[in-house]
């Protein structure tokens, strides 16, 4: 026996007597069987640790100037493109003329007759559209009292219906069909106007904005300010060869604030089996509302949360540098290069009112009385929550977290 070293009184494991160390049948048993179970909790401990879960947070939305993206897709079967206008404005009530945006509005056959697309144009918030070219260089059309457009194809000049109206519009003139104005009479205004009449419009695109609080709206006619008042020329509108009249039914398949957060993540977070946590789900897409009166107003008050997700591996450094990227293509808003999204969710509650007032006694709310006036159309006003949610992924359990975890599986038997 070598001599006891001063270590030796240190040993907390000291050993037991030679008689305990027999083998036996029933030993082995329990020893395979105790090897099984730990190789099992092994597992379950790794697949934890290797897990990942989507953890919500909710702070308040400190981010300042930054933009935001509206796509939306709404076709109304009852108008036909060229009645439409979609105008766009932010919480001074000026109208926002320099979004950057890509907007089309879609003509549709009357939904008779199948209601399949006619032809596709992008929209301009302002255009020129139709530029009829005029055989005498010389010539310059007049703008029957108006100021010219500015960016009139020949400066000071209304060469084209379209520049007459744009020329009313600014003067805040209402236009009607053109009768009398020898540039619309040439390119058949009128009766353009009158041969479309039967078709429908979506219009379907995204623009984006200043994320302050606004609005935006689809109404017949062209829109002008008078004073202080947005008004729209609802003459062409309202005095419609069309039976029963155009009406704003319309079915919103897609409306949306920010990018579309991508299939599998959607599917990750829906994995947690919680219901309230649909991120994905806008709650207006694939909505309809209908009605028979021409002179019907809706209206959608919109709450928009922000909503990041940060995927694994999320850069720190380029966390909030999306609102550096004002001149990327619509559509990519939002998408970094470390794979996070910044998005936003939002709720709504609806209004419906006819223009004419009344009660809704013949829905039964007879106590419901509504005001009086205003513009036909759909109208969309959204408010910006300052609180955000983030949404990060991260492991369920840290490396000493696992390793613990494994110690104490391994030392139990
Ligand atoms: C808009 O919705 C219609 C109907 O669902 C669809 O056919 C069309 O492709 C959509 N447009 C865009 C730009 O997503």
């Amino acid at each position: 026996m070598p001599p006891k070293s001063r270590f030796t009184r240190l040993d907390a494991f000291t050993k037991t007597v030679d008689e305990a160390r027999v083998r036996t049948t029933s030993g082995g048993i329990v020893t395979i069987a105790s090897l099984l179970i730990v190789l099992y909790l092994a597992l379950g401990e790794w697949t934890e640790y290797r897990k990942v879960v989507v953890h919500p947070e909710l702070i308040v939305d400190k981010g300042r100037g930054e933009k935001m993206e509206i796509h939306l897709n709404i076709t109304f079967p009852k108008i036909p493109c060229e009645l439409l206008t979609l105008d766009v404005m932010d919480v001074s009530g000026e109208q926002q003329v320099g979004v950057i945006h890509g907007v089309s509005k879609v003509r549709l056959l009357p939904a008779d007759e199948g209601g399949h697309v006619i032809d596709i144009k992008a929209l301009d918030l302002h255009s020129d559209e139709d530029k009829a070219q005029h055989l005498d260089p010389e010539y310059c059309g007049e703008c029957y009292g108006a100021t010219p457009p500015q960016n009139a194809q020949k400066a000071g000049c209304c060469n084209t219906c379209e520049e007459v109206r744009e020329a009313y519009a600014t003067a805040s003139w209402a236009f009607g069909r053109g009768e009398n104005v020898e540039q619309c009479e040439r390119e058949h205004y009128a009766e353009r106007l009158d041969s479309q009449r039967k078709e429908g419009c979506r219009i379907e695109g995204g623009l984006r904005v200043n994320k302050v609080v606004g609005n935006f709206h689809i109404a017949p006619g062209r829109s002008f300010s008078n004073g202080n008042m947005h008004v729209h020329d609802l003459n062409n509108y309202f005095d419609t060869p069309v039976q029963g009249g155009h009406v704003f039914s319309h079915t919103i398949h897609q409306l949306r604030f920010g990018p579309q957060l991508p299939e599998e993540i959607t599917k990750k977070m829906s994995s947690k089996s919680l219901p309230w946590t649909n991120h994905h789900l806008n709650p207006l897409d694939d909505t309809e509302q209908i009605t028979q009166d021409p002179a019907y107003n809706f209206m959608y008050f919109v709450k928009v949360v922000s909503t990041s997700y940060l995927p694994l591996g999320w850069d720190k450094e380029m966390y909030g540098l999306h609102s550096g990227q004002d001149n990327v293509g619509i559509g990519s808003y939002g998408h970094l290069n470390d794979g996070s999204v910044e998005t936003h969710q939002y709720s709504v509650t609806s209004h419906r009112r006819s223009l004419n007032g009344g009660d809704d006694a013949a829905e039964g709310h007879k106590e419901k009385i509504h005001a009086r006036g205003g513009i036909p159309g759909v109208f969309f006003s959204y408010d910006i929550s300052p609180m955000k949610v983030i949404n990060r992924e991260e492991r369920s359990k840290t490396l000493t977290g696992f390793l613990t975890g494994l110690c104490a599986i391994v030392g139990g038997p």
